[in-house]
């Protein structure tokens, strides 16, 4: 795992560099993209870019890690909505190209459609990570199979006592979502994970300096041969 540590600014900006030089190489790249507070600022500054010429999704396809199940893109609670709100509606992608997993599918055989979906698109290019403080990626809890492709999940209680900020109170937090898999994950090419703050700390340290073990998620990113973690200094606090 290659780690990166400065500032928010520093690190999102080489975060946003790793972009530029892709889209340029590659105008049809596939993005794999994620949800929550982290990626905001790489988002704002993914905009600002495009909006300076810098950069364009004009050509490129995007696929999000995760969706809430029973939530459609109209519920400013979604993850569609949030993509549409934070960059997409800020970028000159083409809104057909972008795909977030339905949040009505009924079973995991359907959820897993997404994983063919991203392979006739040629496979995600450079993946885009949260991490959360069990050092779930994706919705993936700990001790989700290393072998799982797209499918349904019961979210802990730490997971949705952790999300119910952006709800008005914890019984409105779904009980459940749908997320790429570990295996559909560990297929992207390059994969850039991003954390910032104390409150991650202690998780990046298991992560990048603990064994690879399916009881942390994000541990298991030292299996693969192209993992980027960009961290402000005080996620990168524990590191030895
Ligand atoms: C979001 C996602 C999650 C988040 C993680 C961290 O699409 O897949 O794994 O990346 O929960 O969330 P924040 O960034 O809000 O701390």
């Amino acid at each position: 795992m290659k780690v990166i540590v400065g500032t928010q600014e520093e690190v999102v900006a080489q975060a946003s560099q790793r972009y530029v030089n892709l889209l340029a190489a590659k105008p049809d790249a596939v993005l794999g993209l994620a949800t929550g507070s982290t990626p905001l600022s790489l988002y704002a500054e993914l905009a600002r870019l495009c909006a300076a010429g810098e950069l364009s999704f004009a050509e490129c396809s995007t696929f999000n890690l995760d969706e809430y199940i029973g939530l459609d893109g109209t519920n400013e609670q979604s993850y569609r909505y949030f993509m549409d709100h934070n960059l997409f509606s800020k970028v000159d992608i083409k809104m057909e190209r972008t795909h977030v997993p339905s949040g009505f599918v009924k079973d995991d055989a359907e959820a897993a459609q997404y994983d063919a979906l991203i392979d006739e698109a040629g496979g995600i290019d450079l993946q885009l990570l949260g991490i959360g403080n069990n050092g779930h990626i994706g919705f993936n809890e700990p001790l989700t199979p290393f072998t799982s492709v797209t499918h349904i999940v019961k979210l802990t209680d730490s997971t949705r006592e952790a999300n119910k900020r952006f709800f008005s109170s914890l019984d409105e937090v779904p009980t459940h979502a749908v997320t790429m898999g570990i295996h559909t994950v560990m297929k992207a090419r390059s994969i850039n994970l991003l954390a910032f703050g104390e409150a991650k700390a202690e998780i990046i340290k298991k992560t990048v300096e603990g064994r690879p073990d399916i009881a942390v998620p994000a541990s298991l990113l030292q299996l693969h041969e192209d993992v980027t973690l960009y961290l402000d200094r005080a996620a990168a606090a524990k590191l030895s």
